[in-house]
């Protein structure tokens, strides 16, 4: 047994999370496929890699069969039951996990070993065989980039104290490969003299005074360690795959119209017969107008008096779909999605039951979403206040909207 790889996953990938994200990164899944699942699949679809420890947190080991389960049944399911040995758990910081999974493969006696973050899963077989060609020569490699940008170093107060010559300067990738008894020997030595927080395998190397030799790595084998990795690992993956709308926004929208006389009031775009019809310049629905202030609220995109105002002529008389409909279209236009509308109306009479079906089928087809995304509810005020003395009708409404990440 020549080569060994230590994968470690054990993270908490604190960074990374998105308020929804119930799971550390590295089981998210990108372009369809957890991000460990992608980065294990490069391993064993490598010749000269013998044996695969991953390291997982304590808690996560129903999330790690989950995740690799598709290279137990796949073309990789050979390699994989040859290859794969069981998880073992990680620690409280990098350097323990590392130690953990190192301490597990001593019955391997492996020559070489690969320490790999499941958080690259952009790792080539090109990186791969370079790695092993360099572990010939040397007991310590590191995989690591030129840096192409120009370093500051700041003082607290966020002024550049100087600027720092970067054509001695690499960023640090994985995997760090190493003789297996050196780097085994060094990670114990550090953790016995209760160092545990060195970043990286190669910082453990160096302590112990072993010279560290730079393989070349690429860009794309960056790590995931930000939503904004996440979302361009997708775009990598998937070029033309739409940003997930993950940036959920909530808006809510009132209006009051007084009663006159006629003999319907339109709420919802449905008419209902009634003693007296709502005054208002447009065709007064004030439960559409809630709904779209409430849409317009969400997007932050004004109300409906900033885009029609009641004093131009043009919507007088106005069926008010034209307003909701130009608020979708707002939406739309941000790349966003409507998910629900719960709308309330508050009058003493008409009766709202009897008409909720159709006014719910009459918002869904305007604003172009299943009927199960909106709710409309009736109240009475108990005879209290403007409603209750049958002067008019109110209407509440709040909105969900979708929307794509932004840079803010
Ligand atoms: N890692 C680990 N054990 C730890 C900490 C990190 O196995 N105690 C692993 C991560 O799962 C990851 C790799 O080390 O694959 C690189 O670490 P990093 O990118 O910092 O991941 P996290 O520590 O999970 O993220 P964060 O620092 O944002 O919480
Ligand atoms: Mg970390």
């Amino acid at each position: 047994m020549t080569c060994a790889a230590i994968i470690v996953a054990a993270g908490s990938g604190s960074r990374a999370r998105r308020t929804s994200d119930t799971v550390a990164k590295q089981y998210l899944e990108i372009g369809g496929k957890a991000v460990l699942l992608r980065t294990l699949e490069q391993f064993l679809a490598n010749d000269q890699v013998e044996r695969i420890q991953v390291v997982i947190g304590p808690e996560d080991d129903t999330l790690y069969s989950a995740a690799i389960a598709p290279a137990l049944s796949g073309p990789l399911a050979t390699h994989a039951q040859a290859k794969l040995l069981p998880p073992v758990y990680g620690g409280d910081t990098r350097q323990i996990s590392v130690l953990n999974g190192l301490e597990a493969i001593k019955m391997e006696d492996p020559h070489y070993v690969l320490i790999h973050d499941a958080a690259r899963p952009f790792i080539t077989d090109t990186i791969l065989a370079r790695c092993l060609a360099s572990l010939k020569e040397h007991k310590a490699c590191l995989v690591a980039t030129p840096v192409t940008d120009t370093i500051k170093k700041v003082n607290a107060e966020g002024a550049i104290l100087e600027t720092i010559d970067r054509s001695t300067l690499w960023s640090a990738q994985t995997p760090q490969a190493f003789d297996y008894p050196f780097i085994l020997q060094a990670h114990e030595k550090a953790f016995s003299q209760k160092l545990h927080n060195f970043t990286d395998d190669a910082s453990v190397a160096e302590w112990v005074g072993e010279p560290v030799h730079i393989v070349e790595g690429s860009p794309s084998n960056r790590k995931l360690t930000s939503q904004e990795d996440l979302t361009m690992a997708e775009t990598m993956i998937n070029p033309t795959a739409p940003h997930p709308l993950t940036d959920i926004r909530v808006g809510t929208g009132y209006d009051v119209h007084a009663f006159d006389e006629g003999e319907a009031v339109i709420i919802g775009g449905i008419a209902i017969p009634h003693s007296h019809k709502l005054k208002g310049h447009s065709d007064a629905d004030v439960g559409l107008h809630a709904i779209t202030d409430a849409i317009l609220g969400a997007i932050a995109d004004g109300d409906i008096g900033t885009h029609f105002p009641p004093s131009d002529p043009q919507w007088k008389g106005a069926a008010s779909d034209l307003f909701l409909k130009d608020a979708m279209r707002r939406v739309t236009e941000r790349g966003g999605k409507l998910s629900n509308i719960d709308m309330t109306i508050i009058c003493e009479a008409p009766k709202i039951g009897p008409h909720r079906p159709a006014m719910r089928a009459s918002i869904a087809q305007i604003c172009q979403i299943s009927i199960d995304r909106v709710s409309v509810k009736a109240t009475t005020s108990e005879r209290l206040g403007f409603t209750g003395r049958k002067e008019g009708i109110a209407a509440l409404a709040t909105a969900t909207v979708r929307l794509p990440e932004q840079d803010d």
